[in-house]
């Protein structure tokens, strides 16, 4: 979870890799919605956040068409060796809804 206090509560992923050898069985996309559906469940995360290559074709189909992230703007030269970087969000209230998760802050008022 990200700490600036000002803005909505959210996540940011820094790092997603899956071994060569078990790509393309669905686990990226798995271990995503799993820490989705906690951002929000422990810590009432509205929408998380990441930075993505703008070359990297196979990150960008998983997290454009299968978990419906949005380019929120191009951060030139984000990278060492000078490639620009896409800054994505995934809208994790939408998500919630569309699969009945319940935020925390809604559990701890329930109580
Ligand atoms: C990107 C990465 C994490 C995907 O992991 P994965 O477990 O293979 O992904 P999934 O099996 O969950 O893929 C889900 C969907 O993403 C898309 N996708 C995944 N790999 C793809 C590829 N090589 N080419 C095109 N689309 C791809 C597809 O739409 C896929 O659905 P489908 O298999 O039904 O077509 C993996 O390729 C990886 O570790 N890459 C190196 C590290 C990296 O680039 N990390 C991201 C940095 S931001």
């Amino acid at each position: 979870m990200e700490e600036e206090s000002e803005e909505d509560p959210h996540g940011h992923i820094t790092s997603l890799a899956v071994r060569r050898s078990h790509r393309r069985l669905g686990l990226a996309q798995k271990l995503m919605d799993q820490t989705a559906r906690a951002m929000v469940e422990c810590f009432n995360a509205k929408y998380v956040s990441l930075h993505v290559r703008k070359s990297n074709r196979a990150a960008l189909n998983l997290y454009t068409n299968t978990l419906k992230f949005t380019i929120s703007e191009i951060e030139p030269k984000y990278y060492a060796d000078g490639e620009d970087a896409y800054a994505m969000k995934r809208d994790l209230c939408s998500y919630a809804l569309q699969n009945d998760i319940t935020p925390a802050d809604a559990k701890n008022t329930s109580r």
